[in-house]
């Protein structure tokens, strides 16, 4: 989303100015692998693309490798977070059974190349102490099998914007007419896919077997909004929200979609509703720098007490494919990767 529009609308909306840290990064790789859910598998179970420190691998575990001095480059604006950011791919799947990826574009305002948009929401609570995650800190939210809209959490959505200059603006995150299901028609701006994670921790885990527990929504209210975090994990962390601009628009032609009107999209897990909606991330900041950015209200792409890189600098770091396989990006493919015999749902 474009940061003057959020800002205005976020004003309009409660009285305090909210900070938030607002930056691009660039793709690093798309690849098959996942070292929060698939740890050391090669491939994982389904495709995904990943912005950040080029250290991320098939297997990252906590303790022993620590990505700010592990990664040499990063794909973010913000030359000190060498954390990883990751989502599933979204697939088109022709009237003919074939599957072709739909690319991503920068988000209005940026100068990095395809990639995301991440956000560290400090929220309302101006005076609020929020802590940075500690070294090994990693999460998931979402959940790739959920094929139900209940259960999707509710800052996790789509946006079908009309055109690439998103506008008219519709308004804050998962407000308005977005959906937890893929657009249902063609969209001449692409989608705006956000994805944002809870805001509060036990203090205590890193991480927790289901990559979930450890992390929690406030009890009351919305981070957003001054919520209080509930006793059970009551240090507040930054939110992080990401969005990602997938650009649809070369499979707009409605004479390659099913005969029979129903939606030709495909997250990479086979996930044909988009309920499947996921974003994984793993903790990579360098010392002190992301306590440094909440402390002094850093916003934006550009922040005193953070080091920021030239646009093509983050754009140049990138990290070769280690499942080395079509994905699908020239080239249509039979199934989507690593589904093939897995009947798409
Ligand atoms: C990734 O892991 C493999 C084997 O586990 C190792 O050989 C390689 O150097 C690692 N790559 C990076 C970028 O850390
Ligand atoms: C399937 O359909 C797509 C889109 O119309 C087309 O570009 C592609 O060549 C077709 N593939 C086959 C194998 O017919």
């Amino acid at each position: 989303m474009h940061l003057k529009a959020f800002v205005a609308v976020a004003a309009a909306q409660l009285a305090t100015a909210q900070e938030l840290m607002r930056f691009g990064c660039s793709q690093l790789t798309i690849d098959r692998i996942d070292p929060l859910v698939n740890p050391g598998s090669l491939p994982s179970a389904h495709m995904h693309q990943v912005i950040g420190g080029n250290s991320f691998n098939a297997s990252m575990t906590p303790g022993s490798l620590d990505p700010s001095t592990a990664a040499t480059c990063t794909s973010c604006t913000y030359s000190e977070d060498f954390s990883n950011y990751w989502t599933a791919n979204i697939y088109f799947k022709a009237r003919n059974g074939s599957f072709k990826r739909v690319p991503q574009v920068a988000n209005l305002g940026l100068g990095v190349q395809a990639g995301m948009t991440v956000y560290y929401i400090r929220g309302y609570q101006a005076s609020a102490k929020v802590n940075a995650f500690k070294p090994g800190f990693r999460m998931l939210v979402g959940d790739p099998s959920n094929r139900v809209a209940a259960k999707v959490p509710s800052g996790l959505c789509f946006r079908c914007e009309s055109n690439m200059q998103q506008s008219p603006f519709g308004g804050a995150p998962c407000t308005g007419a977005d959906t937890k299901n893929f657009p249902k028609s063609t969209c001449g701006g692409g989608w705006r896919v956000t994805v944002t994670f809870p805001s509060c921790w036990d203090g205590k885990n890193l991480d927790t077997p289901d990559h979930k527990s450890h992390i929690s929504y406030p009890s009351s209210g919305t981070f957003e909004s001054g919520g209080a975090c509930p006793s059970t994990h009551p240090v507040k962390i930054p939110q992080i929200m990401y969005e990602i601009m997938f650009d649809t628009r070369e499979f707009n032609n409605k004479a390659d979609w099913p005969a029979d009107g129903s939606q030709p999209f495909y997250w990479s897990q086979g996930d044909n509703t988009g309920y499947g909606i996921h974003g994984d991330y793993l903790f990579g900041w360098k010392g002190d720098a992301l306590q440094k950015a909440m402390d002094t209200k850093c916003a934006g792409d550009n922040c005193k007490a953070l080091q920021r890189q030239a646009d093509a600098k983050a754009i140049a770091c990138t990290k070769s494919q280690s499942a080395r396989e079509d994905i699908g990006t020239s080239k249509w493919l039979t199934s989507l990767p690593g589904q093939a015999g897995m009947a798409p749902m």
